[in-house]
């Protein structure tokens, strides 16, 4: 019996964590607009302080071509553990928001992750999610995209 129980609650564990969709909107009018092509592969194993290097832009192909002709704000690099949706919305164990005030036409940024995060349950489910806004569009849709999962060694 406590094999099974053991096997169930890890099957459950896989599954909720397969189960979110990280190019699905985290809230309204939220588009997975932005491309990166250097940047944190799926389910790699980052380490504290190690720096880890982004490159982005706008052409990521998911995007609607309306919005080509809107300037972005700055960017910003969130770090989130396990994150979730609910009710449409993005919730999750830890966020933390690593950097702001990248400068729109930036392309590049380096993070790193803190030394100091707090103990969740699994390390294993950490995502890096990069996102700015159009703040002249109509209805200031923001633009982000998501790096993740990875694993975190402490
Ligand atoms: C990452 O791991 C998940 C779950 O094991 C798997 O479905 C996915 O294909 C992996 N991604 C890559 C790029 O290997
Ligand atoms: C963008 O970030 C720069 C610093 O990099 C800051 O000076 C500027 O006010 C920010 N602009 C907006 C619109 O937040």
């Amino acid at each position: 019996m406590k094999f099974t129980s053991a096997l169930v609650s890890g099957l459950l564990a896989t599954s909720a964590s397969a189960a979110f969709d990280k190019w699905a909107p985290w809230g309204k009018r939220d588009y997975s607009c932005i491309n990166v092509y250097q940047g944190v592969p799926e389910n790699a194993t980052l380490a504290a302080n190690w720096p880890v290097e982004i490159g982005f832009n706008r052409n990521s192909g998911r995007c609607d071509a309306i919005y080509d002709q809107y300037p972005n704000s700055n960017y910003s690099v969130w770090l989130y553990n396990n994150p979730v949706r609910e009710l449409g919305n993005v919730q999750a164990d830890y966020q933390v928001r690593l950097r702001d005030g990248i400068p729109s036409d930036a392309g590049r940024v380096t993070v790193t992750l803190p030394s100091d995060l707090p103990e969740v349950d699994d390390d294993t489910v950490w995502y890096l999610r990069l996102d700015t806004w159009l703040p002249t569009a109509p209805q200031m849709p923001s633009f982000f995209n998501v790096q993740g999962p990875f694993r975190l060694v402490r």
